[in-house]
């Protein structure tokens, strides 16, 4: 592992960080998107935040914070929110939610169109980084729904960092990113790119199932409707306790009576969230219907 560095040796590099200023930052990335940066992430600040001193030509970070106070405030905590979200991510990542959605939430949902003629299915991927997870679930709900049916599928993409937004949008990965892909569904749905013969993109059937919007989950949530899924993964291990818990309960409010909710590996409901029953790994039904 490596060894955080010391104060002193961090006063001794390009540029002065101090604890104050690490404070500061740690501070306005709480405040701005809920997440925790412990002490032992200093190092991770300092290189994250020297490239954009360097970009701006200042000489430490006690000018650079100096910019939170002036005109450029708003765009300089957006570039801070970009610098600092962990964004890591991949396609057909913790493979069994596709499963589950494929083999399960499909034919629940199949069997509900069946009795009352509902065919609209709305997903919510929060926190959908590069996009991989939502043309992940677009490509599985593709597959798995086909073309004719009338059903009306759509998915909502959100995350609070524009740079990932921008890349998700244009859906254009290198080749071997879509290597988790199941073969079938990376010849349906993922083409070689026009601009690029080492890159896919996503097809324009499946993008256009797919609403990429920036969301601060901690802020307002604009959407009138419910959701029958919502992937929430990876996201939530960024924040403390209180800032998870209520983010969960906010969820159970937006999903559908009969939804699934889906969180990463290391995250689970604690605490009993009224109406979430777990039924799989890190998989939970909202009011636990059996289906
Ligand atoms: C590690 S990625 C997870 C991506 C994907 N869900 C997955 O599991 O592969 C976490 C994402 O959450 C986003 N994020 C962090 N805080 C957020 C917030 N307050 N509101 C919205 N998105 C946030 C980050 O920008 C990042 O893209």
């Amino acid at each position: 592992m490596a060894k955080a560095a010391s104060k002193t040796e961090m006063e001794s590099r390009e540029f002065r960080m101090r604890d104050s200023d690490f404070r500061t930052i740690a501070d306005a990335i709480y405040t701005h998107a809920g997440i925790v940066i412990g002490d032992h992430k200093r190092e991770l600040v300092y290189s994250r935040m020297a490239r954009r001193l360097r970009q701006l030509g200042l000489a430490n970070f006690e000018t650079y914070l100096g910019r939170f106070d002036g005109p450029h405030g708003a765009e300089e905590r957006d570039h801070l929110i970009n610098a600092l979200t962990t964004n890591h991510t991949h396609f057909f990542r913790e493979s069994h939610h596709f499963e589950h959605v494929r083999d399960i939430a499909v034919k629940h949902w199949q069997a509900r169109a069946a009795k009352t003629g509902d065919r609209r299915i709305r997903i919510w991927s929060a926190g959908c980084s590069s996009g991989e997870e939502p043309y992940s679930l677009a490509a599985t709900l593709a597959e798995a729904l086909g073309q004719g049916g009338g059903w009306d599928w759509r998915i909502l993409a959100t995350d609070i960092d524009t740079n990932v937004l921008a890349h998700a949008k244009r859906g254009e990965y290198p080749v071997g990113a879509v290597r988790d892909v199941p073969k079938t569904l990376q010849r349906n749905h993922f083409q070689p790119s026009a601009r690029d013969g080492a890159m896919v993109r996503a097809s324009a059937a499946i993008r256009s199932r797919i609403t990429f919007n920036r969301l601060n989950l901690h802020g307002d949530w604009p959407m009138k409707g419910q959701f029958d899924l919502i992937f929430c993964r990876n996201v939530t291990i960024y924040f403390d306790g209180p800032t998870k818990n209520r983010l969960v309960k906010r969820f159970t409010e937006s999903l559908k009576p009969d939804g699934w909710l889906y969180l990463g590996h290391s995250e689970s409901v604690l605490g009993g969230t009224a109406g979430l029953h777990p039924v799989g790994r890190t998989i939970y039904s909202f009011k636990g219907e059996a289906r």
